[in-house]
């Protein structure tokens, strides 16, 4: 379904001080199945076990663009130097507003901030260029790599939801993390703790899509 008439216009590149988030290719597929082969993602994402060679054609082929015709994005993180794929982050299709933002980082590109940088360039084209009102996080408890993320681009932990998740067949808690255009909202290159209070940089929490 296209939800906001984005039929024809093509999904951007958007650039932060190291990262760039471009829209995946299809010659990204054989990456995406080595990346995807790594515990952690699979320990804690959503991604198919065991992940096959079509489960990463399909994505780059055909859900990232139909996430694209349905409001939301799949971007490929790539070092601004090189090009080399670092990463995979996800707006998925907003409701009302509201989208839940989704990423890995590559097992040999960890704990550089790269996650950090790129969920904070995802966010201020959320807000600012798609208009979108607030996004979410949904993180397992013990994912504390995954929570600092959130921190690091201003998300705060608002709560936890009991068991709201089916994770491989068991259910998790989901810790909700969110973000509000309104919120202070630390520069792509600057960690959270540097935004003083009551600062802004979101001023399109009225745009609408
Ligand atoms: C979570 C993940 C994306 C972090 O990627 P990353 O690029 O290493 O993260 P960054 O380097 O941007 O780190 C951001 C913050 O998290 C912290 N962090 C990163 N890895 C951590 C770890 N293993 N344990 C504790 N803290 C960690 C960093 O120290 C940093 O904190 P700071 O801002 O206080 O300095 C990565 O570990 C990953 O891909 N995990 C598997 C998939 C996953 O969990 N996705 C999220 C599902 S909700």
């Amino acid at each position: 379904m296209i939800r906001d008439g984005r039929l024809g216009t093509d999904q951007p590149t958007l650039d932060g001080p190291r990262v760039r988030l471009r829209p995946w290719r299809p010659d990204d597929a054989d990456a995406v199945l080595a990346a995807c082969q790594d515990a952690e993602i699979q320990r804690w994402t959503r991604v198919p076990v065991p992940y096959r060679r079509a489960d990463a054609d399909e994505f780059v082929t055909a859900i990232a663009p139909a996430t694209w015709a349905e409001g939301g994005a799949q971007f490929a993180v790539v070092l601004r130097a090189g090009g080399a794929l670092v990463g995979s982050i996800a707006l998925f299709p907003p409701r009302d507003g509201v989208a839940e933002c989704g990423y890995y980082t590559l097992a040999g590109s960890r704990g550089r901030g790269l996650a950090a940088e790129a969920l904070r360039v995802l966010a201020g084209w959320a807000f600012d260029d798609r208009g979108l009102r607030r996004l979410e996080l949904r993180v397992h408890p013990r994912n504390t790599a995954s929570r600092r993320v959130g921190a690091a681009a201003g998300f705060v932990v608002e709560g936890t939801l009991r068991q709201r998740s089916l994770h491989r067949g068991q259910p998790v808690d989901d810790v909700v993390l969110g973000l509000l255009a309104t919120d202070p909202r630390p520069a792509p290159d600057r960690p959270a703790a540097s935004v003083p209070p009551g600062a802004s940089s979101g001023t399109s929490a009225d745009r609408v899509t």
